[in-house]
């Protein structure tokens, strides 16, 4: 049973049950959750011979000592809100599930495990905080943004027994690193509709993130005049639909407002304040920014019609990112050993790879999920496909020897 998919899955579904909350999975950055999950993932750590220690992010890490680089395989703990169970803690229990099956076997490397403390962004408004910190890109003024209950998230990290004071002590030297592979659920429908188990990630897409908000004036919904109002909501709404139509005007764009805040939020009052998150994604930097570009200009001319307040702000970004071509001839290689097509295909999700490779060169492999489901509780992969990328990643980590 020992590093079988059968084990993976198996484990996939048990740590899926450690949630902040009891009817749906939900573990965010530095909550009670994650502490949980790293004391259930780090004793199959330890199980599998790996010494385990948690870094001040909050990162979990498994090491097998070997003479030289070290090999660093891993993927996310954290989920999203109403999740999947394979989001993210897939990459973990695969990278611990191959390892087993080295537990014979000498390399002339060292390898880690690292679980991503945060990878999802959902508790503070960044992403990559876990991966950010291993990449030495953490940047400490995040320490002080502050959660939807008004917990910062160095008073977050220091209850979860991190180090907040010391998160630059987690970064890693690119000369210490041999590579980074992540194994991943694909989260789009591309595998399946090729008929193949896995495949090869040639680049992960950029992406930029906002808060935008429009400021109208509250008032009464019996009393003022249509057109007298200034509504803020209203003028969300149209430039939602005004952001999906540049992205739709672009080919490969996507954009997204996942979350909406309405204020004062009454029957009865016009809302004075709409504030909503945005998400730009392509795999060219270019078209992602003119993208953006459009969107803020859009946003510009709703406002001024609708004589409402805009303000724009900016949540960071990461740019499109092209995996190591050595890499992923060689992933493409232990594809085509265990007989199956070495399919490749772009990422359109953000990975932690995407910071790793400030400090390594990186590969995924991406593993074909069920119509392609993801961010969903629906999210489905099968023992069939995980036992083959157990192979290719085994294959993968023997032939860097
Ligand atoms: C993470 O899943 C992301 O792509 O947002
Ligand atoms: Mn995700
Ligand atoms: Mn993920």
């Amino acid at each position: 049973m020992s590093g079988s998919a059968e084990s993976v899955l198996k484990r996939c579904e048990r740590l899926g049950r450690v949630s902040e909350e009891p009817d749906r999975l939900v573990r965010r950055y530095a909550t009670p959750a994650m502490r949980e999950a790293n004391e259930l993932v780090g004793g199959w750590m330890r199980d599998a011979g790996l010494a385990v220690r948690e870094d001040a992010a909050g990162n979990l890490i498994g090491r097998r000592d070997g003479p030289g680089k070290t090999l660093v395989l891993g993927s996310h703990l954290d989920t999203v809100i109403d999740a999947g169970r394979y989001d993210g803690p897939l990459g973990v229990l695969a990278a611990i599930a191959v390892i087993e099956r080295f537990w014979d076997r000498a390399l002339p490397f060292a390898v880690e495990i690292i679980g991503f403390a945060d990878e999802e962004g959902v508790r503070y408004p960044t992403s990559f905080l876990g991966s950010s910190a291993v990449a030495g890109r953490f940047a400490s003024g995040w320490l002080s943004l502050e959660d939807e209950h008004g917990v910062s998230m160095a008073e977050a990290l220091r209850a979860f027994g991190g180090d907040p004071g010391s998160i630059a002590s987690a970064a890693r030297r690119p000369q210490d690193l041999l590579a980074y592979c992540e194994l991943h659920i694909e989260q789009g429908p591309e595998l399946e509709r090729r008929g193949a188990p896995v495949g090869v990630v040639t680049t992960i897409t950029g992406q930029t993130h906002a808060e935008v908000c429009f400021r109208g004036e509250a008032g009464h919904a019996g009393t003022v005049p249509m057109n007298a109002r200034r509504d803020a909501l209203a003028a969300a709404a149209e430039w939602m639909l005004a952001a999906e139509a540049v992205a739709r005007r672009r080919q490969g764009t996507v954009a997204t407002v996942g979350r909406i805040w309405v204020e004062p939020g009454a029957r009865n009052v016009i809302p004075g304040k709409a504030r909503m998150t945005l998400d730009v994604r392509h795999t060219s930097n270019a078209v992602r920014r003119e993208a953006i570009a459009d969107l803020r200009a859009e946003a510009q001319r709703i406002a001024a019609a609708r004589e409402i307040e805009l303000v724009w702000e900016a949540r960071g970004e990461t740019a499109a990112v092209p995996t190591s071509p050595d890499l992923a001839d060689r992933l493409a290689d232990a594809i085509e050993a265990t007989g199956h097509p070495p399919e490749r295909l772009a990422s359109g999700a953000g990975h932690d790879a995407v910071l790793m490779a400030e400090v390594a060169e990186i590969a995924m492999l991406f593993v074909r999920c069920e119509r392609g489901v993801s961010h969903n509780p629906a999210e489905s992969v099968s023992a069939a496909d995980v036992a083959v990328a157990l192979d290719v990643l085994e294959r993968f980590v023997g032939a860097l020897a």
